[in-house]
């Protein structure tokens, strides 16, 4: 435990993880809950604690859902809310000429809805009169606040010039960012990565010159573009942007999965933030906990979720999907979860598997009365997600 403050100790509550995968926030062999900290290894962080005011919006607490294209949409949004502790949510990445021309993919993306809130809405693109155009939508359409992508490292986005592209291009990023912040009152935000690679980590100073642009605030993942999703998450890289900015309030971010990797990022970084992205799929009492440990109680920090809970959950979401989206594609959009809820929501393998193939709302339920009858009798511990995605963006997850 070399590099961690020692009150915030990251042995795992069995003991059966090896502090090296805890302390690295990686997937222990065994797929323990490292990470996690007994209720007597924690002690009061020294951080700041409760609300932030972020862009004159008043967040209740320091934990924000990040957002996951595919994943963060209206209905994951509304039912994780439902749990506690959702400082803030984004909406997956939007286009902006899609939005302002009106795909109905586009708009179904900024759905919303008043228990929504607070909501950020993300939008990406190359060019900059689009990104204009769709803030002053947003905004003329009573969104309170706009992200600007500047982190995906897709090469749809960055063949285009927009996503992680734009930080190869200071100036253009500084153009595109000062004419989005210009042309709303709605405050404008930042979400990048370190840099495109190791040899360009241009993100401290960007993050320096959007501040001077008026930009509110700054997420950080803390990887490169090159990257991806592999490796482990550069800390003193965020470190370093948290340093380069005056006032505004940095967010980091990447591979945070238990109440102690959220705070030993907020300890070794500085940063006013974190936000969860995968981490919430896995656990998505993760936001619930780390509010509740703030607030003294240490026990919410391992505290499993009534059984009842856990399957209202479960039905809760694919409910709310369905009444967004009809039975077709609530079914479709909702079997990518299961690999995600499975080990966490007490799921038996076999209806793990049934839940990621099934077709209709009546099998649904189906699924979810067998789930309650035999919750809690899965074998493995380790969530299917983690293991099905060789190449996947969860490769080191
Ligand atoms: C499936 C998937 C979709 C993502 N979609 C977005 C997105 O729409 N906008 C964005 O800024 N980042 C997106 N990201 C990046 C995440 O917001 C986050 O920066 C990254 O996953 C690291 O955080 P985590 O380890 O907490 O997930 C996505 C990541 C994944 C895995």
């Amino acid at each position: 435990m070399t590099d961690f403050e020692p009150a915030l100790s990251t042995r795992a509550a069995d003991g059966g993880a090896s502090d090296g995968g805890a302390t690295q926030g990686r997937v222990a062999p065994d797929g323990a809950t490292h990470g996690n900290a007994t209720a007597a290894s924690l002690a009061p962080p020294s951080f700041a604690l409760g609300p932030l005011v972020l862009g004159g919006r008043t967040l209740a607490t320091r934990y924000f859902l990040a957002p996951l294209a595919g994943y963060t949409h209206l209905s994951f949004r509304r039912v994780i809310r439902r749990l506690g502790g959702v400082g803030l949510a984004t909406t997956d990445l939007v286009q902006a000429s899609h939005l302002v021309s009106g795909t109905p993919w586009a708009r179904k993306l900024v759905a919303t809805h008043a228990s929504d809130n607070p909501l950020t809405v993300q939008i990406f693109g190359g060019e900059l009169r689009h990104l204009v155009a769709a803030a002053r939508w947003l905004e003329d359409h009573g969104y309170e606040a706009i992200d600007i992508n500047m982190g995906c490292p897709m090469a749809k986005l960055t063949g285009s010039g927009g996503g992680a592209r734009l930080m190869c291009d200071g100036d253009g990023a500084c153009r595109l960012v000062a004419e989005v912040v210009g042309a709303v009152k709605v405050p404008v935000t930042v979400k990048m990565r370190l840099g495109w690679d190791r040899s360009r980590l241009t993100a401290p100073l960007l993050a320096e010159e959007f501040e001077q642009l008026g930009v509110a605030g700054i997420t950080i993942h803390g990887r490169t573009r090159q990257q991806g999703f592999t490796g482990g998450v550069d800390l003193d890289g965020i470190a370093q942007v948290v340093a380069a900015v005056k006032s505004i309030p940095v967010v980091g971010n990447g591979d945070v999965r238990t109440v102690a990797d959220a705070w030993r990022m907020r300890q070794v970084t500085g940063c006013a933030a974190v936000a969860i992205g995968r981490g919430a799929l896995l656990d998505p009492w993760i936001f619930r906990r780390l509010a509740r440990a703030e607030a003294g109680d240490w026990q919410a920090v391992n505290a499993t979720p009534p059984a009842d809970e856990q399957i209202d959950f479960l039905r809760s979401h694919f409910e709310l999907m369905a009444e967004q989206h009809g039975e077709g594609l609530a079914t479709q959009t909702f079997r990518k979860f299961a690999a995600w809820y499975g080990a966490r929501l007490g799921i038996p393998e076999d209806l793990e598997d049934r839940l990621r193939r099934f077709e209709t709302c009546a099998e649904f339920a189906e699924i979810v009365s067998e789930i309650t009858a035999r919750h809690g009798t899965r074998q493995r511990p380790i969530p299917t997600a983690l293991i099905r995605v060789p190449n996947g963006p969860n490769e080191h997850w």
